[in-house]
């Protein structure tokens, strides 16, 4: 009897030195206190890329140190685009209501070596998380890879880097976008019998992911819809800027006066092309615009639909809102976001023009 319960003694510690290593991994993650995220906390988001094993910082950092201030650094790639501005002011509203929460607004006014040295300072500083959304992908990323293995969590927004060497992106698909966009011009060039639909294009600024995918993703579009890159006759980039848009698009309808649609990357850049239409002598009425953004301001996206300019726009979520969330999550409550989440995107177009108005509280809401 004795012997039966030596052995079987022998036999649970066994088995406990053999889990040993396994228990005490995990117990080694929960003393770091991260905690998994829950669906509630996508609010509406999807998961692209799930949360990396050991947290949203390198393995050998900390979780961070409770505090009665944080300090958050935005930095932002320019301040001249109204979208850019959205995001800014919804990051603002969104961290007001978090009186612990102060962010330190950088402006790299479009410039790649002034984001890195923003960066730098804001490091400096000594900034609790960095918010970022970068000029372009390839020159920001070392810097963003400096301060995410410097033990601060980077939450990096609509522009994509080239290494995840980061806490989380957020941002809507803009392959999805591109491709709305494109399903959207080959449908319309059928219903308005325009066999030959010759198409314009405006890109945005090359080394920002968001230009590459909107122009891939619409190439998709037209391939669903029947048509090719063929029908693509002008493609030049404007950098997102509606003054540079301008010119390009008065070179496109100067040797095309027949275009039938002209896709801009961005709302401000189709909005370029349509003075561009009309300063040529071009009856705009029989062009298809069409944009991404749709900003609910007086001169955003929304209104230039119900206006009748652009035939159709995107709602290009910012992502502000969500950042402050899940830095808060991150900061305070040591939550293992996601690595990507994937914002989702609505079409507006005169169908539904009014409606989406009436839901972000355009001008002409009713
Ligand atoms: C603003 C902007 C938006 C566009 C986004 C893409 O800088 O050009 O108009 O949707 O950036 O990153």
């Amino acid at each position: 009897m004795r012997k039966k319960t030596f052995l079987s003694l022998l036999g649970i510690l066994i088995i406990v030195i053999a889990l040993a290593p396994h228990v005490s991994h995990k117990t080694a993650a929960q003393d770091d206190g991260w905690k998994p995220y829950t669906e509630e906390m996508l609010a509406g988001g999807t998961v692209k890329e799930d949360a990396r094993p050991e947290g949203p910082l390198p393995a050998d950092c900390p979780a961070p140190a409770a505090k009665d201030k944080y300090v958050i650094g935005m930095s932002q790639a320019n301040k001249a685009e109204p979208w850019r501005e959205a995001m800014n002011s919804q990051i603002a509203a969104a961290a007001e209501a978090y009186p612990d929460f102060e962010v330190v607004f950088q402006d790299a006014a479009q410039d790649n070596a002034k984001q890195v040295s923003d960066v730098e300072n804001l490091l400096t500083q000594g900034i609790d998380l960095l918010i970022i959304s970068p000029n372009e992908a390839a020159p920001l990323n070392d810097i963003v890879k400096q301060a995410w293995e410097s033990c601060v969590p980077v939450i990096v927004l609509d522009r994509n880097l080239v290494d995840p060497n980061y806490s989380m992106f957020i941002g809507a698909d803009n392959v999805a976008i591109g491709r709305g966009a494109g399903q959207y011009a080959a449908q319309w060039c059928a219903d308005n019998g325009r066999e030959d639909c010759l198409i314009a294009e405006i890109r945005g600024l090359e080394g920002a992911p968001p230009a590459k995918d909107r122009g891939d993703g619409f190439r998709l579009g037209l391939a669903d819809g029947g048509l090719s890159e063929d029908n693509i006759i002008f493609s030049q980039n404007a950098d997102w800027l509606r003054e540079r848009a301008v010119p390009a698009a008065a070179a496109a309808f100067q040797s095309n006066p027949d275009i039938d649609v002209l896709y801009g990357h961005n709302d401000p850049m189709a909005e370029g092309a349509y003075i561009a239409a009309q300063d040529a002598g071009i009856e705009v009425s029989d062009v298809l615009f069409i944009g991404i953004d749709a900003l609910p301001t007086p001169d955003g996206g929304i209104m230039s639909v119900l206006e009748g300019r652009l035939g159709v726009t995107f709602v290009y979520p910012t992502g502000g809102k969500q950042a402050i969330e899940w830095a808060r999550l991150i900061l305070e409550e040591h939550v293992v976001p996601p690595r990507w989440v994937v914002l989702p995107f609505d079409t507006v177009d005169p169908s539904n023009g009014q409606e989406v108005c009436n839901a972000f509280a355009c001008p002409n809401a009713q």
